[in-house]
């Protein structure tokens, strides 16, 4: 094995594919831009979703790189040896360019030439797709893992579940996959021990997807009008697989934090199971939070979207830091180990590092300011819970022994929701149903409880639920969420929901609410002025929404105006053009956009009549008339120095 660092595996793999003919691509921001149906980008094809749809890349049809990625699914798993919410997806695409063919030797020699990575074949095993109605069995894959020297003993075929790959449930882009694995000296299982087997033995570090197919909404699938390839490789995972560590957290991409948590907090990792569980827990939520802030899209501590997301990982983060004993301002001692263990890859976070330090401050000290209180008001719930669940079990065990039920009513807190059941009990007509019914309440803290740890002491639910989880009992999450609705426009349940979701569905409202939403863009320049900038963007079916700095509420006078005048670029009727060209050219043509490196060296400009001329990936209306008439919904503050407004088209 070649590489002793994760730093050496990246720039290994980058270097193999551009030596291959692939044009390196700086990774795309976490924040999907102008996608309804993602919170996060959670893998690389993601923000290449249009190319590989058809759409010609400015950088041509070869592309690797290495994608930010975020996918908080299973953000409570968090803190076991494995999940991480955030990590490195190594990439490389082929954009209707090669196929199987080309690909499948380049990755046996990625991975087994001595120049390269230089595993040896022996511990190295693939999968191929078995075939179905939708697709027949991947022979071809197959015989050219043959065709390099792979037996057939180390090769498999496996259902869908295992080897295709398109999320699930959504449109867009799919295909099988070959997978590739490290095998470890482990014995099989089984007879039937497989990599689709979890025991352990076979370890994923690679998947070739042939991105062939588009699911349709009705769930079948058509070829598409290419044939791509998408591959991905997770930094983390990989480089821990191939060190042969026990978990990611103990190789030395979590060194340099953990080893910042210890000096902070006096505590070892592996002293404990609760103390290596907690550093785990910083150690990921800390590394996440700093690359969503520090995007240059990035977003700041909300109520909703990903801004809620963010919330929930610094405050359980600072949670798990105060059980540690850690010190207050330790979110900012440790995100900056992150920026500058990540800078030379990720320069954003140098770049907005203050901004970085400046929110992580303000975040964790209205969660501290509230914490300690919180918890009390916890211990307090559950202590009652837990004094009601013994006299109700002493009742129910003594209900013939006067004695023993007066020594339980005793136990029952103070409270007028009991004096009902006191009664029952009194007058002895209380039934065992009763007291189990009562039992149970017991076990589940009702939802008024958690929507007062929300609201009074700013415990995401999320962390109620952890937190009841440690004492045993569970939350009641739908009375919690039936109090939360009524006070909330925009319920976090919401965006989970779209979290959950996927890939985009270019529809065409959306494309044409992504051209109004560079109109807008163009109007607020002009009636506020030149320093106003896009601060984010988050397009439903429904509307758009345009986050963009500014300091202080709009009057209703320039509300008018700027809606006046993005009515009149769209009765304008003007064409739309896309040109590619440098940045520096697009600079020179006075363009507005994210000029940060987005896309290399050549980027897409969108120009709309004699408005509009903006730096983006597309995909927009063909004429500013498509969108029919524009309308402002709701301006507000976003955060501070941000201003939010929602607008809707064609009404
Ligand atoms: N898109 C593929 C994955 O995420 C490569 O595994």
């Amino acid at each position: 094995m070649n590489i002793k660092s994760a730093n050496e595996l990246r720039s290994l793999f980058l270097r193999f594919f551009e030596e291959k003919g692939h044009a390196r691509i700086p990774s795309a921001s976490v924040i999907p831009e102008n996608d309804p149906t993602v919170l996060f980008t959670t893998a690389g094809m993601h923000p290449l979703v249009p190319y590989l749809m058809g759409e010609k890349h400015p950088m041509g049809t070869r592309l690797t790189d290495v994608q930010k990625c975020i996918r908080t699914g299973d953000i409570d798993e968090v803190g076991d040896p494995s999940h991480l919410t955030f990590f490195e997806m190594l990439g490389n695409w082929s954009l209707g360019d090669y196929f199987k063919e080309q690909m499948i030797p380049w990755s046996w020699e990625f991975l087994t030439s001595p120049d390269w990575l230089g595993l040896d074949p022996d511990k190295l095993a693939f999968t191929v797709f078995e075939g179905d109605a939708d697709c027949p069995r991947d022979e071809e894959a197959a015989n050219l893992w043959r065709a390099q020297g792979v037996k057939d003993d180390h090769l498999f075929y496996l259902p869908k579940k295992h080897n295709w790959w398109g999320p699930a449930g959504i449109t867009g882009p799919c295909g099988p996959d070959t997978e590739m694995f490290i095998i470890r000296d482990q014995p099989p299982c089984g007879p039937d021990c497989s990599p689709a087997c979890s025991c352990g033995r076979y370890l994923e570090i690679w998947n070739d997807v042939f991105m062939q197919y588009e699911k349709q909404k009705d769930g079948t699938f058509i070829p598409l009008k290419q044939k791509n390839v998408d591959t991905g490789m997770g930094l983390e995972r990989t480089y821990c697989v191939l060190m042969g560590a026990n978990t990611v957290y103990e190789t030395e991409i979590f060194a340099g934090i953990i080893g910042k948590i210890e000096e902070l907090s006096g505590r070892k990792y592996g002293e404990s199971e609760e103390a290596t569980k907690a550093i785990r827990i910083i150690s990921d939520h800390m590394r996440t939070a700093t690359f969503i802030i520090g995007d240059d899209r990035g977003v700041t501590p909300s109520n909703v979207d990903q801004g809620y997301v963010l919330r929930r990982l610094i405050r359980r983060a600072v949670r798990h830091g105060m059980k540690l004993g850690m010190p207050a301002g330790f979110t900012c001692e440790i995100a900056k180990v992150i920026i500058d263990q990540y800078k030379d890859v990720y320069p954003e976070l140098e770049r907005n590092g203050a901004h970085i330090l400046e929110q992580l401050k303000l975040e964790e000290e209205r969660f501290q300011r509230t914490l300690k209180k919180g918890m009390a008001e916890f211990e307090k719930v559950y202590t009652n819970m837990a004094r009601k669940k013994d006299a109700f079990t002493a009742l129910k065990a003594n209900k013939a022994d006067p004695d023993a039920v007066a020594a339980a009513l005793k136990q029952l807190p103070p409270s007028p929701d009991n004096k009902p059941i006191i009664e029952q009990v009194k007058d002895g007509t209380i039934s065992d149903e009763t007291i189990d019914a009562l039992l149970a309440t017991c076990a589940k803290m009702d939802g008024r409880s958690a929507f007062k740890l929300y609201d009074t002491y700013g415990f995401p639910i999320e962390i109620t639920e952890e937190m009841a989880a440690e004492k045993g009992i569970e939350v009641d999450v739908d009375g919690f969420n039936e109090r939360f609705k009524k006070h909330q426009e925009n319920s976090h349940a919401g965006a989970e929901q779209r979290f959950k979701g996927g890939l985009q569905d270019h529809s065409e409202q959306t494309t044409k609410l992504h051209t109004a939403t560079h109109l807008l863009h163009a109007a607020l320049r002009k009636v506020l002025g030149p320093e106003v900038a896009q601060k984010g963007s988050n397009i439903t079916p429904e509307r758009l929404r345009f986050d963009f700095s500014f300091g202080r509420k709009m009057t209703d006078e320039e509300k008018k105006e700027v809606e006046r005048l993005v009515n009149e670029y769209i009765q304008a009727k003007a064409p739309i053009t896309c040109e590619e060209m440098t940045v520096a050219e697009a600079k020179a043509q006075g363009a507005i956009g994210l000029f940060e490196s987005k896309y290399g060296e050549r980027v897409k400009v969108y120009t709309m009549g004699e408005f509009s001329k903006e730096i983006c990936g597309g995909p927009h209306a063909g004429n500013t008339g498509d969108l029919v008439s524009f309308k402002i919904k709701k301006e507000e503050a976003s955060s501070a120095g941000v201003r939010r407004i929602k607008a809707t088209i064609g009404e």
